[in-house]
Order: structure tokens, then C-alpha cells, then sequence
């Protein structure tokens, strides 16, 4: 600072800021990304950012101290201890080709600091996924996109219809209501999120919950397509008529399809209820708990003796 610059201290909206922050790790962690490195710095673990985050939002950012002549204020006068930046600049080992500020993606994998070639390429999409305007209602209305979560090399991968205001809100598939009934049945299949992939027929969430419209899940469905090209499922669990009609592209009623496996792409296709139907009438837990063992036959997974299914 030189001596004709006295401290100031200027407003500063940390809570702009924090928003900004949150959303762009909640996107780095849908991708798979683990850490981060600026340039010329060390690595950082998302898991620390968030709890950095947390504090910020809880408890804000001290007012920062600038030292500023009358017609100056540059970035390099900013003094502050909170080293936080809304939009970290971060260097390029493996890059991103897009808008955003380029990457280095990690992965707890294996220990490695770098992603697998599938993060990589799923980190891709969903960038374009979160700069996507195809449908000018949805994407006016959105709060988050809803790109899809899980391991980019499970074998199995649930979808879903669309995201509801829960999803929209947090960015992830199946976080409200239906996806807790969904996580049971995970649970009872024996697994966990972490080892299954689940998405939706569309990415972002139509206004007061109606069913996506036949043009919004076109406008989607080349995403999809790469995301499944990408994580090279064995099976599919289409959950309800609109992911089973979508995907199968058939009119068939639901209660017809269940029960048996389609082949689409050499991958096994298997329908159910939704969660969110199951809600409404637990009548259709047993059909869906009997459709999960089917598939769980096949996949060669063990099925618990005490198990109660879904419940
Ligand atoms: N219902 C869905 O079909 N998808 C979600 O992500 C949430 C609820």
C-alpha cells in the first residue's frame, strides 16, 4: 500500500459470492471432481472448499480492507484474509473446452489426483448440459440443471422422469421425497449411490411439475445418448411410463412392461413403478421389490435372506 492510499472498506456481498461458489463446486462434484489446482498452487480438496463454503455462509465474510486513491481501485489493491475467490482460475492438465475457466479434474480413485478418462468426458457434457438453452421455458425457470450422479463405471443405471423442486434446487437427481423411497430400494438391492448412476429424462425442471413435453425430452435425449455412451451401463431401470415410453420409445402401459428385460443397444432394459407412484399407492412396493430381485438374479447380486425389500 503507498502512503497516500488510505485503508478503505468497501461493501462487499459475500452472500452473491458464497451462491456463486456453491454452485459451481455443486457442478464440479456432480462431474466427479475431488480437487482443484490454480496455478502455481497446491492442490485443493473440494470436500475442504465446502467446509471453507459452509463458514462463509454461515457466518459471512469479514468487510474486506482496500487501499484506494480516489480514481483507483484495482484488483491488486484488495488486501483480504479471506482467501476465497467466487470463480477459482484454475490451470489445465486436462482441460474443459468451454466457456468456463479450464480444470484440473481429480478423482479419489485409485489415490490419483487425476480423473478417469469417463469423469472427464462426462465433466464435458455436463458443462454443456449447464449452458444449455434449448427449451427457453426451462431453462428461464430453472434454478440448477440436473446432469445425473453416481459412478461413471456402474454397471447399473437408474432413470428417472424429471427433476422435481427439490432436484431443481440442489442440482441432483432423486432428492426429495421419491428419491429417498429410491435410495431404500438401493439399499435393499445391497448397494449405494456411490456405485450406481442415476438420471432423468431431462436435465432441467418443468414449472409446477408437469410432464416433460415430447419436444423437451428430444431436445435432451442427444445428452443422454452421450452420458450412456460414456458410462457403458449393462442394465437400465426406466422408472414409471414417461422414462420407460421415452426411452423405449413404445405407448405400452407400464403394468405390461414391467417384469422382463428389454434389450435396446445391447444394453438390458427393465420398467417399473416410479417411487413417486409408490408413494402414492405402497400397494406396488411388492410388484417393484420382485421386479429389483429379477434384476438383481441377473446381475448376479446376492439377495439378503432377512431382507424386507422395500419398505
Ligand atoms: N422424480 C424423477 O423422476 N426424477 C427426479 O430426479 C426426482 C423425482
Amino acid at each position: 500500500m503507498s502512503a497516500d492510499q488510505s485503508p478503505t472498506t468497501v461493501p462487499f456481498d459475500a452472500a452473491r459470492v458464497a451462491k456463486a461458489i456453491r454452485q459451481r463446486l455443486q457442478s464440479l462434484q456432480r462431474s466427479g471432481v475431488t480437487a482443484i489446482r490454480s496455478p502455481g498452487k497446491s492442490q485443493t480438496d473440494l470436500n475442504e472448499l465446502e467446509k471453507q463454503l459452509a463458514t462463509i455462509e454461515q457466518n459471512g465474510l469479514p468487510e474486506l480492507q482496500v487501499a484506494a486513491t480516489a480514481d483507483s481501485i484495482g484488483p491488486n489493491e484488495i488486501e483480504t484474509t479471506a482467501a476465497v475467490q467466487p470463480e477459482p482460475t484454475v490451470t489445465a492438465e486436462q482441460t474443459i473446452p468451454s466457456e468456463t475457466p479450464s480444470i484440473t479434474l481429480s478423482t479419489s480413485q485409485e489415490n490419483s489426483v487425476m480423473p478417469s478418462k469417463k469423469q472427464s468426458e462426462l465433466a464435458i457434457v455436463c458443462q454443456e448440459v449447464a449452458n444449455c438453452t434449448a427449451c427457453a421455458e426451462l431453462a428461464s425457470t430453472r434454478q440448477n440443471t440436473v446432469f445425473g450422479v453416481g459412478n461413471p463405471n456402474a454397471r447399473l443405471v437408474f432413470y428417472g422422469e424429471a427433476p422435481g423442486a427439490d432436484e431443481d434446487k440442489q442440482g441432483e437427481p432423486f432428492v426429495g421425497r421419491a428419491g429417498k423411497l429410491l435410495n431404500k430400494i438401493i439399499e435393499a438391492m445391497g448397494l449405494t449411490r456411490d456405485e450406481i448412476y442415476i438420471l432423468n429424462t431431462i436435465k432441467c425442471r418443468p414449472p409446477g411439475n408437469r410432464n416433460p413435453t415430447p419436444e423437451e425430452q428430444q431436445n435432451c435425449a442427444g445428452f443422454l445418448q452421450r452420458q450412456l455412451e460414456i458410462i457403458q451401463p449393462e442394465y437400465i431401470v426406466c422408472l414409471g411410463a414417461i422414462a420407460s415410453h421415452s426411452f423405449l420409445e413404445c405407448k405400452t402401459p407400464i403394468g405390461k412392461m414391467r417384469g422382463q428385460f428389454f434389450d435396446k443397444n445391447g444394453i438390458k432394459v427393465l420398467c417399473t413403478f416410479h417411487p413417486a407412484y409408490l408413494l402414492r399407492d405402497p400397494r406396488r412396493k411388492r410388484d417393484v421389490w420382485d421386479d429389483i430381485q429379477f434384476l438383481m438374479k441377473d446381475m448376479g447380486l446376492k439377495i439378503p435372506k432377512t431382507s424386507e425389500g422395500v419398505t
